[in-house]
């Protein structure tokens, strides 16, 4: 059977598609429009073979984080042996950690281009969700964008998984160019957060599409957990800080568009920003259009967003398809070269939101390491929003795990945005403004304002005996606090 002149294909002529050590770049920025038929039929691929004595292992490339299939159903089934450029899957992140899995993490506005580039090698295969292919070759995507244009434009061979779940009206939203190899680049004419300058779909070559694949299954996004206490107080912090700049005019009165990182925190802020009501309505230009944001959009806080994935529970993604009218005005979806572009994102002004899980007193942020060694998932776009925006604000509970681990360190022990990149820090405990701020008033401003009141003295004593130059540290304990917690359980196990 054909549809539109491409074979349907079976799970069994998928398998010998894809071979034992290829690369194969699927769609899906985190759940959203990621690949599902494909990656399952390949895991069930790899159980038998393995269990014959065989191997079947690839190379996998996605926008970002994927879906359960890929993340913990492939890596279960031991199928993957090499991954860029983020993930989010407990399975995988074992695995990675135990050094069974190669993984580049890595600014995810640059994977387009180090695709095109060869670096990551060629890639064999593509496998790209949309709601239609036409016989000339243009594919329309589904919930996300990410970087499934290059795919499509680059890899060898595409499978097209048709998933009939997804509004065919999605590619309205969807605004999509592929930039020339450098040094022929242009400016990018976007200069406002819903600027459109490409095409609602993407291209490829129809000689190269091997077959289709056809699917009916949502996205496995799944709803963010209840504000709490803490993530709350984070969002008061960040409301008050902002509602001060604009009243000092370092915020102009229509608002600077906003970008917010994932997790829970910055989905609390997101919602305590939409519902006080001296914040003026605002846009969005972010990465990952976010359930919060769907509640802003209407209720007409959020005046409109620019995003590369639509991570939405199911519900609220049926809901913009059958409402297309209303929403395709205010959400536009692009390739992730885009939605996270340096450029662009000084050029507007951007507000960037992003998570941190561990600070050190001078301001330099690990969002993806523990204890510097073992991956959580990710730097993610935190890097490319956070250097280049016009605020860069970074924020985590003053203490996990019970208050066994403080989020203020002497040092970090990995660092995925720098002290020069980064400006305000904040924690339930409070904000701290780093702006013009000296190295040792930064460290005094970081422990007196977000370290939480347990660890204060230790880090103020840490400070006051370093061994000074311009900044002071101590070589011979800034790891004091890991070592004790990988020893004791706990950084300060007399707290
Ligand atoms: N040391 C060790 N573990 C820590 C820690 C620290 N300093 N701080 C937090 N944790 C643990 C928490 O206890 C929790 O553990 P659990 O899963 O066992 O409960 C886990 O880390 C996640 O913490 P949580 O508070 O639930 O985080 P979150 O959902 O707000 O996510 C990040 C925080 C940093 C992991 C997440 O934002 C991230 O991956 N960021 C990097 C990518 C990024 O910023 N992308 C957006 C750019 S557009």
């Amino acid at each position: 059977m054909k549809i539109d002149g491409y074979p349907i294909i079976s799970k069994q002529e998928v398998v010998s598609l894809i071979k034992d050590g290829d690369t194969v770049a699927f769609s899906g920025f985190t759940a959203a429009g990621a690949a599902k038929a494909v990656p399952a039929m390949l895991a069930e691929h790899a159980r038998k073979e393995h269990a014959r004595g065989g191997s079947f292992r690839i190379r996998v490339i996605t926008g970002a984080s994927s879906g359960d299939y890929i993340d913990n159903d492939l890596a279960e089934a031991d199928a993957i042996s090499w991954r860029a450029p983020y993930q989010g899957g407990k399975t995988l992140r074992d695995q990675i950690n135990r050094q069974e899995v190669e993984y580049v993490d890595m600014h995810l506005s640059h994977v387009a281009q180090t695709v095109e580039a060869g670096f990551f090698n060629r890639v064999d295969v593509a496998v790209v969700e949309a709601t239609q292919i036409t016989p000339d070759g243009r594919v329309y995507l589904s919930a996300s964008i990410g970087a499934s244009p290059t795919w499509l434009a680059s890899a060898d061979k595409v499978i097209i998984e048709l998933n009939h779940c997804h509004s065919p009206r999605l590619s309205e939203l969807a605004d999509i160019v592929i930039m020339p190899p450098p040094p022929r680049r242009n400016p990018i004419n976007v200069s406002s957060p819903l600027a459109k300058i490409g095409w609602p779909y993407a291209h490829v070559d129809p000689k190269k599409v091997v077959g289709i694949v056809e699917n009916d299954e949502p996205d496995q996004v799944e709803a963010f957990s209840q504000e709490d206490d803490t993530s709350k107080k984070i969002a008061d912090h960040v409301i008050e800080f902002l509602l001060k700049e604009k009243l000092a005019g370092r915020i102009p009165p229509q608002f600077f568009p906003l970008q917010a990182g994932v997790g829970n925190t910055a989905n609390a802020v997101l919602a305590g920003l939409g519902r006080h009501p001296d914040i003026p309505p605002f846009y969005m230009y972010s990465e990952v259009f976010q359930d919060s944001m769907m509640d802003l959009i209407d209720n007409g806080k959020l005046l409109g967003a620019s995003a590369t994935s639509l991570t939405i529970v199911p519900e609220k993604l049926r809901q913009i398809g059958e409402n297309m009218d209303f929403y395709s005005g205010k959400i536009v979806l692009r390739p992730q070269e885009i939605s996270n572009h340096p450029g662009i994102i000084r050029r507007l002004g951007v507000v960037a939101m992003n998570t941190a899980l561990e600070m050190d007193i001078y301001g330099n942020v690990n969002s993806s390491h523990v204890l510097g060694t073992h991956v959580m998932n990710g730097v993610g776009g935190s890097g490319e929003f956070a250097r280049n925006s016009h605020l860069s604000i970074f924020m985590t509970p003053s203490i996990a795990k019970g208050g066994k681990i403080s989020s203020v360190v002497p040092m970090v022990p990995h660092v995925d945005n720098n002290e020069h990149s980064v400006q305000i820090l904040v924690t339930e405990q409070g904000l701290a403004d780093l702006r013009g701020l000296g190295p040792l008033e930064r460290a005094d401003k970081i422990i007196n304002t977000c370290a939480h009141p347990s660890y204060r003295p230790y880090l103020t004593e840490y400070l006051a005996k370093g061994s000074c130059g311009h900044i002071c540290h101590d070589l011979t304990r800034c790891f004091e606090l890991h070592r004790n917690f990988k020893e004791y359980g706990a950084m300060l196990p007399e707290i």
